[in-house]
């Protein structure tokens, strides 16, 4: 007869859940989804939010939800192994960034390699690289007339929005549209789809 396990071994096998940690910058409605996304899953957790601006929203919305959330500086994160070493200690997976906006640094590159993931505002490879972010792509594509536009998730590499492409969506730019309406088009098609790109991103890994 097969030996029974008892409950408390059942647990020590039992999987441990995928850690994400989310980069942010800005006012983090993003993050405010990915957490909300995945805050029932089984198999996928957020457990640190870290960000470049001490007063970015995405590190209230982590406070707000009991996850761990820090601050770091220029020399933490460009002149040190500060923010690896602390990723490394709360055992993450997967690095996503949410609006973040500085380049990543070689050593968290070659630890996370290929497990790093961003959205972009844009229908990359147009309107991306250095200083294309938030509003600044917005603009660029209505002074371009561009008939439509849409939202990338990519592998983060060693180069502005250039990574390999996981998925984009489109939406329609309107005769009369402004910043605002793009906007508010873009971060839907965000919230639609960045956690459930994640989530099978993880999945097919
Ligand atoms: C998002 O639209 C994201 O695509 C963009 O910043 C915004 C952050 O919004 N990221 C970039 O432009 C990166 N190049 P949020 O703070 O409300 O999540």
């Amino acid at each position: 007869m097969r030996p029974i396990l008892k409950p408390r071994v059942m647990n020590s096998i039992k999987k441990q859940k995928t850690k994400l940690a989310l980069f942010a910058s800005g006012t983090g409605s993003n993050v405010f989804n990915i957490i909300t996304h995945f805050n029932n899953s089984e198999s996928i957790e957020v457990a640190l939010v870290l960000s470049n601006k001490a007063t970015a929203g995405a590190l209230n919305h982590a406070q707000n939800a009991g996850i761990q959330s820090q601050h770091f500086n220029r020399d933490d994160f460009f002149e040190s192994n500060n923010v690896l070493e602390l990723l490394k200690t709360e055992n993450i997976d997967y690095v996503i960034l949410a609006g973040f906006l500085w380049k990543i640094p070689q050593n968290i590159l070659s630890h996370f390699e290929n497990k790093i993931l961003n959205v972009h505002p844009s229908l990359l490879p147009k309107y991306g690289g250095k200083g294309m972010y938030g509003h600044h792509v917005h603009n660029a594509v209505l002074l371009h007339k561009e008939k439509e536009t849409g939202i990338t998730i990519h592998v983060v590499n060693d180069k502005y929005d250039d990574g390999a492409i996981i998925a984009q969506a489109k939406c329609v730019i309107a005769e009369d549209e402004t910043l605002e309406t793009l906007q508010k088009k873009i971060s839907k098609l965000e919230k639609e789809n960045f956690p459930t790109t994640i989530e099978q991103f993880i999945k097919n890994n």
